[in-house]
């Protein structure tokens, strides 16, 4: 079995030490000592961390991803079923965020209801900042946003 410092695991993912010692503490992924008292990983690890740093782009939270490691056990490199399941996990929640990311690339273009006046179609939709008695932010965005 090949072991990997801390430090090394850091340079091949692309992240700090620190980073890796805090997905530690979450629960995210995990060491073992060496004979040395040296704090080393597995292997997998790798695909483990670039994982969590594709799902953390994609917006999944570090609680859902550490739910879904959850289904990964520790003892044992997780296979291509272990990972299809992980996946299939997220699927609801990537179908969801890709709506509303489409939402919102269709809304940005026209009058969001934030108060600034400054498109042509504002006075239509938000006469003289009408919509600031409904609460602050964009409120048009927002309703649109919560609508699904
Ligand atoms: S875009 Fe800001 S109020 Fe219309």
């Amino acid at each position: 079995m090949a072991e990997w410092s801390v430090g090394r695991v850091a340079k091949r993912c692309g992240v700090r030490v620190s980073t890796l010692h805090f997905y530690e503490e979450k629960g995210l992924i995990s060491s073992f000592r060496n004979s040395g008292n040296q704090r080393r990983y597995k292997a997998d690890v790798i695909r483990r961390v670039s994982v969590i740093k594709a799902a953390q782009k994609m917006g999944i939270s570090l609680a859902s991803i550490a739910e879904a490691f959850a289904t990964l056990l520790d003892q044992r490199t997780p296979t291509q079923r272990d990972w299809q399941r992980l996946s299939s996990k997220w699927q609801q929640e990537l179908n969801t965020r890709i709506a509303y990311l489409e939402r919102l690339r269709d809304s940005l273009t026209g009058c969001i209801g934030c108060g600034c006046l400054s498109m042509k179609n504002c006075p239509i939709y938000n006469h003289e900042d009408k919509l600031v008695s409904e609460g602050p932010g964009p409120v048009l965005l927002d309703k649109l946003m919560k609508q699904h």
